[in-house]
């Protein structure tokens, strides 16, 4: 098939014991064709699915569902990266209120998968009363307040510390001390947590960092990046208060050496916090963050269809420097055929950006990734170092105010928003 077939073959390897299809899959992949996975995660039996991953020998991996995707097998797999077909007058309504949304109050879902988006829309519709679209849009066009109740079902803000305990283990044992072993000690660390939500994941960082460092190095080595585009969850996150139930799954010795009593709540240690900065940022437009030794996106990148994630994974490899890592969630897989990053560990979901190849911009996603399952507003951050991104024009709005910001460059300052 690979022989006949070449750049038009597309072979699907779903549940089974041992490693067959591998071969299968390789020869395909190595004369052009497109390999589609069952995620492992879901398969019933992990063995075959897990090994081809493992060859490096795929396009997508994806649960069964989606394997279902009409648009996925048209055309060797590239029709994935055109947007979603828009299959009833149901659909075509939730279109036009996105488009309402991202021109009246600069906010994208268009990214976002139709299928969760829509359910959350339609719940907050229903929570409201209504169930016409066209109504809903007048609704939100007189109320800000609406929005905002919107944009919190929209916005999912589940978070814990060490999320995942043994992905951060790992993180723990493994990644940070080879860090920190590849650095000058002088050096600095850069690390960005995306799609923060309250702050329980970056200040996991800190807790790791310190405990590795020390809190002397820690304090002059490391800087820390919380960012989401949810300003409510940002406001939490600053604050760093977190009630006894939210730290209950931390070990006691973690728990009394990085949080103290605060009323009724713990507050993160205000010394280790100054290393821990919040900011609002987009993962699906703005600048990233420059010159990382980590990134960790974990639980937030799934919910983007293929080609949102694609563009995403090309500003994640352009912060990142040579040889550092890349964490993500447990749901979620990052597939390389272009050879940018390897996996470290596939299980964990931890990656390292290989050297090479930063941006070209007619660049296509050549990174496929996909899941299994405004401008910034950096509030107390002075002298961020911005990456020099591909400048474009971006027309930004956040609630309700307008401003023109072309992407930052590496003397600008990052455009402020106080919507
Ligand atoms: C489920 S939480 C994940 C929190 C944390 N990373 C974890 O794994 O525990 C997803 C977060 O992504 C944020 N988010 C959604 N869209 C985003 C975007 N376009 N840019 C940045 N953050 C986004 C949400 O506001 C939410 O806080």
């Amino acid at each position: 098939m690979a022989a006949s077939y070449g750049p038009r073959a597309l072979a699907c390897v779903l549940t089974g014991t041992g490693s067959d299809g591998t071969m299968g899959a390789s020869a395909i992949k190595s004369r052009g064709g497109t390999v589609i996975v069952e995620d492992p995660e879901h398969a019933e039996f992990k063995g075959m699915p897990e090994s081809v991953v493992a060859s490096g020998s795929v396009d997508f991996v994806l649960p069964l569902g989606e394997i279902c995707r009409r648009d996925l097998w048209i055309g060797g797999g590239q029709a994935t990266m055109t947007k979603p077909e828009v299959e009833n007058t149901e659909d075509q309504d939730l279109e036009d209120l996105l488009a309402f949304i991202r021109d009246s109050r600069g906010f994208d879902f268009t990214g976002y998968k139709r299928s969760s988006l829509g359910r959350r829309v339609r719940k907050r519709m229903t929570d409201v009363g209504m169930d016409d679209y066209v109504d809903y849009r007048d609704r939100l066009e007189s109320s800000a307040e609406e929005f905002r109740h919107l944009f919190d079902t929209i916005l999912i803000n589940v978070t814990d510390f060490f999320r995942d305990a043994d992905a951060w283990s790992f993180l723990q044992s493994d990644v940070v001390p080879e860090l920190v072993a590849s650095l000058d000690p002088s050096e600095e660390i850069r690390v960005w947590s995306a799609g923060c939500s309250s702050g329980e994941e970056a200040y996991s960082l800190a807790i790791i960092f310190a405990e590795i460092l020390g809190a002397e190095a820690y304090l002059n080595r490391v800087k820390i990046y919380g960012t989401d585009v949810d300003e409510d969850a940002l406001r939490e996150a600053r604050a760093g208060l977190y009630s006894s139930n939210a730290l209950k799954g931390l070990p006691e010795d973690l728990r009394k050496n990085y949080f103290e009593p605060s009323g009724t709540q713990f507050a993160f240690r205000s010394d280790l916090r100054r290393r821990v900065i919040f900011g609002r940022h987009d993962i699906t437009s703005d600048a990233p963050i420059s010159r990382l030794n980590l990134l960790v996106c974990r639980n937030t990148m799934m919910y983007f269809n293929v080609e949102t994630q694609s563009q995403i994974i090309e500003r994640f490899h352009f912060a990142l420097q040579e040889g550092s890592h890349l964490f993500l969630g447990k749901a979620e897989m990052l597939l390389s055929d272009g050879n940018r990053f390897e996996a470290v560990n596939m299980r964990q979901r931890i990656f390292r950006r290989r050297p090479g190849d930063v941006w070209t911009a007619n660049h296509t996603a050549s990174i496929k990734l996909s899941t299994m399952a405004a401008t910034s507003m950096w509030g107390s951050t002075r002298n961020v170092r911005w990456a020099i991104w591909p400048s474009r024009k971006r027309r930004s709005r956040c609630c309700g105010s307008t401003s023109t910001a072309s992407s930052p460059d590496s003397t600008a300052s990052p455009a402020r928003c106080s919507g």
